[in-house]
């Protein structure tokens, strides 16, 4: 039975309770064991930045920007935003710290909070958290088959199944510049037709309205951008299904597919599963070969992507995760509570959970408590024990007990049978 109070977690945020975090932990720890396994290096940035960083890298046009930023003036009247991607932030400590000076390739990861103010709904949070990967200073294909396949490992070990990956490319500025005169020219005529959001687009970034949800199927006939790649483009993207080829990786391509980010060259690659509803993408990224010079740096090739771990948890095969401890003291008076206090401080240094009744309530209480946290084993302290020396001690799992000597090393050996 839960307490009434007024107050309550904020729309759009949430709680991750105890037995919850225990599945997080798991997660995350896989996630950064894959990570090193790719030689991806940890970084992490602020929770803000200021307003004019997303701005200029995740574009104006896309409706983060527009209208799903959490937006606020700080005492200097600057304006700063909460983070709602990643991929800026890292694109501004390469240039900041001059992490071009430590070699031509860098790879990195990061396992961040965003905030974005949607409308909230299963799988989609003002406050959420994704593990995003960025490979700068590779202009190869092999780079992007890497990344894909750097995620698919994760949701592999996390034996998430139904994962479907989607690519494309949109081409680089330059072809990209021939598509949009012939997508403008095919739209003209049937703007009336289309939402306001599409009208808008039109003017400032006309290939994201094959991204929208509304319209898609008014417009099944467009022209699209991966019929006008330039040899370049087009040679990339022949490596990009070769190398996902050769990494036995199934792909489908999805020539509308342009993703909801205004920094994207080339590759562009989602990972959907149906299991999701409606917010049924899991994770998505591409190329992004213009953003580093466009934000001031020297022309470098970029890519990445970005997995919401919420929606990675909503996925997760239900499997038995306990919440326990390996070692519970239950002691029978006070002097045996100070011999067991020094005994389970012995055990943390050696590496093993323990703890106590810090109320020392009666000894019934300290074994429910036991129970409560699943203890694995139970040492059981009292006058008879410290007299001769020896500590009771009871394997939870098979319900036996046995005397041991009260020496750390002889405990030890006993808990690691
Ligand atoms: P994105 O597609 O905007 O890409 O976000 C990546 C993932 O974050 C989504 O696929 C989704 O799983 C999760 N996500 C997004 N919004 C929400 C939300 N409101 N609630 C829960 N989960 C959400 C990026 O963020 C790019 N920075 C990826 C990238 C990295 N591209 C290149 N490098």
């Amino acid at each position: 039975m839960a307490l009434k109070s007024k107050f309550k977690n904020v729309k759009g945020t949430r709680d991750i309770l105890p037995e919850e975090a225990v599945k997080w932990q798991r997660v995350e720890n896989i996630i950064r064991k894959k990570m090193k396994q790719y030689n991806f290096q940890e970084i992490r940035f602020p929770t803000f930045e200021s307003t004019d960083l997303f701005r200029k890298s995740t574009g104006e046009s896309t409706d983060i920007v527009r209208k799903e930023m959490f937006t606020f003036k700080d005492m200097g009247n600057r304006s700063l935003t909460l983070k709602p991607e990643g991929t800026p932030s890292v694109v501004r400590m390469f240039l900041q710290h001059g992490l071009f000076n430590k070699g031509a390739i860098q790879k990195f990861y990061y396992i961040e909070r965003m905030f974005r103010q949607e409308r909230p709904q299963k799988g989609r949070y003002r406050e959420f958290r994704q593990f995003g990967a960025e490979i700068i200073g590779s202009s190869s294909a092999e780079t992007d088959g890497e990344l894909v396949k750097s995620a698919l490992d994760i949701f592999d070990e996390l034996d998430i199944k139904g994962i479907k990956l989607n690519i494309n490319s949109i081409g680089c500025p330059k072809c990209r510049k021939d598509f949009v005169k012939e997508f403008k020219g095919f739209l003209k005529g049937r703007l009336p037709e289309l939402c306001e959001d599409c009208n808008r687009r039109y003017k400032e970034n006309p290939m994201r309205i094959l991204d929208c949800k509304k319209d898609k199927k008014k417009i099944k006939d467009a022209p699209l951008p991966s019929d006008f790649l330039c040899d370049e483009c087009k040679k990339h993207f022949e490596n990009f299904k070769n190398r996902l080829d050769f990494l036995n990786i199934k792909f489908n391509i999805d020539k509308h597919l342009v993703r909801g980010l205004d920094y994207y060259t080339k590759t562009v690659f989602e990972f959907v599963n149906s299991n999701l509803g409606s917010q049924n993408e899991l994770g998505g990224g591409g190329r992004y070969d213009e953003l580093i010079g466009f934000m001031g740096g020297e022309s470098t090739p970029a890519s990445g992507y970005a997995v919401g771990i919420d929606r990675l948890m909503l996925l997760l095969p239900e499997k038995e995760e306990k919440l326990s401890v390996d070692v519970y003291l239950v002691s029978l008076d006070s002097e045996s509570d100070f011999v067991g206090s020094k005994l389970i401080n012995s055990l943390r240094e050696k590496g093993f959970s323990c703890d106590k009744d810090p109320m020392r309530r009666s000894i019934k209480a300290q074994f429910r408590e036991a129970d409560r946290q699943n203890a694995r084993w139970v040492i059981i302290i009292g006058e008879n024990e410290r007299r001769k020396g020896i500590v009771q001690l009871k394997d939870m799992n098979k319900g036996e007990q046995k005397e041991v000597s009260m020496q750390i090393d002889k405990i030890v050996e006993e808990l690691k049978c």
